[in-house]
């Protein structure tokens, strides 16, 4: 096995994105995602069952469109990297399933890889215009938001030492821009649209709560999220003005929902870096198209004398370039490959990086 540039082909089936990547060292081939999103519209929210279906359908398409695209052959990788956990468990399953079948008829080594460390390492691959940008440094805070997690890690060393500092007790980041979304009739996925609402709307018209933001809460949750009481307040607030016959201000409402998520997910990643003495935030997961969080990232970042990376957008929505890098990233640091018993775990704890 090539132990400097390894050549990897990464799957990634943890949610609704089957993504297959594939790198050669820190070097992007090719990243191919086939998305089960419309889908899951007329359901306002992912629908598990679903999303395993389309995996099992989309997997041997993604593969061949990749391996295409990146030029090389299935005999010529050195190995298999897979998502094994956590996720979505029947999603997955396909792609765990597919990534061993895959091994063992190349006969290929396999590295089943954390998701959410994926998504670091999702900044380590070069391409176009970040590719003469120097490598993420170590220790870094990374805050991750997407429909299915909204977690801010503390990475001293990206394929040894992660840990979770904090986690959402309720719904995602995404999740709650969903529901939201969803009281405001608009489409799944609810965040592009609220952010496209909340362009024109007045981020101060309404104070919703911070969630888990109060000096009591701080104490025991200082880095942990909570999004259910801000979008059952949101609900609350559309409903009142509705039984009272007056119009809602859907961009207003918007706006002041995105800034209530916006400047909790940043108050406490920042206050992450200061405690911990880590002047480095990465950022990762679909959440971060939103174009406030990206404004007020920068802004306080800058304020606080804390070097800011956020990855071009589709390394940063779920994708198998991620899991490839990681896979590779093992690989270059002297890692030996998971041993073909392991399974799908939906609750992989995000300090185990590879099973
Ligand atoms: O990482 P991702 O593509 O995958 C899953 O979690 O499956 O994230 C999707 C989530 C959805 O909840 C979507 O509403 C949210 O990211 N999202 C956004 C924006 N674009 C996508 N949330 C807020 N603002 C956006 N511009
Ligand atoms: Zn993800």
């Amino acid at each position: 096995m090539n132990r400097t540039e390894p050549l990897v082909l990464g799957i990634e089936t943890s949610c609704d994105e089957t993504g297959i990547g594939i790198v050669r060292g820190t070097r992007l081939l090719s990243n191919t995602i086939a998305s089960s999103m419309e889908e899951h519209a007329r359901y306002g929210g992912v629908v598990p069952e679903v999303a395993a279906r389309a995996h099992l359908d989309e997997l041997v398409p993604a593969i061949n469109a990749a391996v295409a695209e990146a030029g090389i052959r299935l005999e010529d990788l050195d190995a298999i990297a897979v998502t094994c956990g956590p996720g979505l468990s029947g999603a997955l399953m396909v792609g765990v399933g597919a990534a061993k079948a895959l091994a063992l008829a190349l006969d290929k080594p396999i590295y089943a890889v954390n998701h959410l460390v994926g998504h670091v390492g999702a900044d380590l691959l070069r391409t176009g215009a970040h590719s003469d940008e120097e490598p993420l440094e170590y220790p870094t805070i990374a805050l991750l938001v997407s429909g299915g997690h909204t977690s801010l890690l503390l990475v001293r060393n990206l394929t040894s030492d992660v840990e979770l500092l904090g986690e959402t007790i309720d719904d995602a980041a995404g999740e709650a821009f969903d529901k939201v979304a969803r009281v405001l009739g608009m489409l799944y996925p609810g965040g592009p649209r609220i952010d496209a609402a909340a362009l024109t709307g007045d981020a101060t018209a309404i104070r919703f709560p911070r969630g888990l933001s109060k000096q009591k809460d701080m104490e025991k949750h200082r880095y942990d999220f909570s999004f259910s009481g801000l979008k059952t307040s949101v609900a609350r607030w559309v409903e009142q003005r509705e039984d009272a016959g007056e119009p809602i201000p859907v961009n207003d409402v918007a706006a002041s929902f995105r800034e209530a998520v916006v400047d909790t997910l940043l108050t406490k990643a920042v206050a992450a870096c200061v405690d911990y003495g880590v002047p480095r935030l990465l950022l990762g997961g679909g959440v971060i198209a939103n174009a406030r969080l990206r404004q007020v990232a920068i802004e306080r970042t800058d304020a606080a004398g804390i070097a800011l990376r956020i990855p071009p957008l589709s390394l940063c929505t779920d994708n198998g370039a991620m899991i490839a890098a990681l896979g590779a990233q093992l690989i270059m640091t002297g890692h030996e490959p998971s041993s073909l018993d392991f399974g799908a775990d939906s609750t992989l704890p995000v300090s185990q990086i590879q099973a």
